[in-house]
């Protein structure tokens, strides 16, 4: 009996020639492919996976299972990576990988595969998603093994009569779904070069933009999205929605310098309108409706998912343990934001909630002041009684920086 495998199929050149060479290592080959909405003709690569020699060809729709489980706990979350990468990629390989591993069970296959190489963050997310789910499972990574280069690659393809796809022909290395596109290698490696216009796909050059801002508002239960401009929308309308929108309007161009979990510092141009308009939105909303100390600790468990996520730790008791907070902090996280777009920027110019901490009774400074001012002068006594105490008894602070404040100051008597 021949062993089977699953292997994460994307259509292009890497994991076409996977197919045949995992079929010379004696693997009976079943090609999974999911769309995560990345647009691609999912019949061509099925049928170009059964061509290439795999004995079964899937093809699974991932997308609201991909909003729905990753992307919105994420956004919950605040999950940005480093400041500037709201995770596309890796929040999308952990859906793939249990995707697999359940195609795998169904199969009777012994091992899953993928096409990723030894030097990135994805070959981490598929094997500790694999050890996670389904640690009898073995994981083949036929470019980790191979060592054959780009080159390599298409005389091995031309050679055995694989198809070499027309994305071969492109410059750079891109990743795509619902929540961004990632881009790399090519003239973006040098880090010193400005990103050329052929490197984006979804968004416009500023200068290209519409002359005229656009407005759109979001509208939030329990931080997850579910209005636009008012109207209910699911989590797939919204989302390519926004993409639109924001992509018309230059919003969502991100210039990383990363650092990789491997050791490697990576350049990466992303572009994701929809994620850095919800992100900005979602954060717009917790900010009128998160008490201070829960906003101020959330941060950094925003911090650690976007670490956990980009580290490949996403079916781990961390994750749980994390959104158990996360959920409790967004009982109150209902509401609307509004945005302003307008050549390559996106800015809050609006927020409002029912359950918002922001009464207008406490902070205006017009009629109807509702704050006891009286009440700050012993706040204050009592705030302030620590540094009153260290400076007497210690001497005062800061004595020697201020000596020189006064000197150039004119004094003028009758
Ligand atoms: N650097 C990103 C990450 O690790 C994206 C990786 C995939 N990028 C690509 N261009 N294929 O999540």
């Amino acid at each position: 009996m021949t062993k089977k495998v699953v292997l994460a199929y994307s259509g292009g050149l890497d994991t076409s020639v996977a197919i045949r060479w995992l079929n010379d290592k004696g693997w009976d080959v079943i090609a999974f492919t999911v769309d995560l909405g990345e647009k691609k003709d999912l019949d061509t690569i099925q049928q170009r996976a059964l061509k290439t020699g795999a004995s079964a060809a899937y093809v699974a729709d991932g997308r609201e299972a991909f909003l729905n489980l990753f992307v919105w706990p994420s956004l919950q979350a605040g999950a940005i990576y480093e400041k500037q990468y709201p995770l596309a990629t890796a929040l999308g390989r952990p859906l793939i990988a249990a995707m697999l591993v359940q195609v795998a069970r169904r199969e009777g296959a012994t091992a899953i595969a993928h096409g990723c190489t030894g030097k990135g963050n994805d070959q981490v997310r598929f094997d500790v998603a694999a050890a996670a789910l389904a640690p009898e499972l073995e994981v083949v990574a036929p470019v980790r093994e191979w060592g054959m280069n780009r080159d390599d690659e298409i005389e091995y393809a031309q050679k055995h009569g694989i198809e070499v796809p027309a994305t071969v022909r492109s410059p750079y290395s891109t990743d795509e779904n619902l929540w961004g596109r990632s881009i790399e290698a090519g003239v973006l490696e040098d880090p010193w070069a400005e990103p050329p216009a052929d490197v984006y796909a979804w968004t416009a050059d500023p200068r290209e933009c519409p002359d005229e801002p656009a407005y759109v508002e979001i509208g939030f239960k329990s931080g997850i999205p579910s209005m636009l401009d008012g109207r209910p929308a699911g989590p797939l309308e919204l989302v390519t929605a926004l993409n639109r929108l924001g992509g018309r309007h230059g919003v969502g161009r991100i210039d990383h310098l990363e650092n990789r979990l491997i050791g490697i510092k990576s350049r990466e141009i992303y572009e994701a309108p929809a994620a850095v308009l919800l992100l900005q939105a979602h954060q717009a909303l917790e900010d009128i409706t998160l008490p201070k100390e829960v906003a101020r600790f959330k941060e950094q468990v925003a911090q650690q998912w976007a670490q956990m996520v980009y580290d490949g730790l996403w079916f781990s008791p961390l994750r749980d343990a994390l959104y158990a907070f996360v959920v409790e902090t967004q009982a109150h996280v209902d509401g609307e934001v509004r945005l302003k777009l307008f050549k390559g920027s996106s800015q809050v110019v609006g927020r409002k909630s029912p359950s918002q901490l922001y009464q207008l009774s406490l902070a205006t400074y017009g009629k109807g002041d509702a704050f006891d001012q009286s009440a700050a002068a012993g706040f204050i006594k009592l705030w302030g009684l620590g540094v009153r105490t260290a400076s007497q008894v210690q001497g005062r602070l800061h004595a020697q920086d201020l000596q020189h404040l006064l000197r150039d100051v004119k004094r003028l008597a009758p």
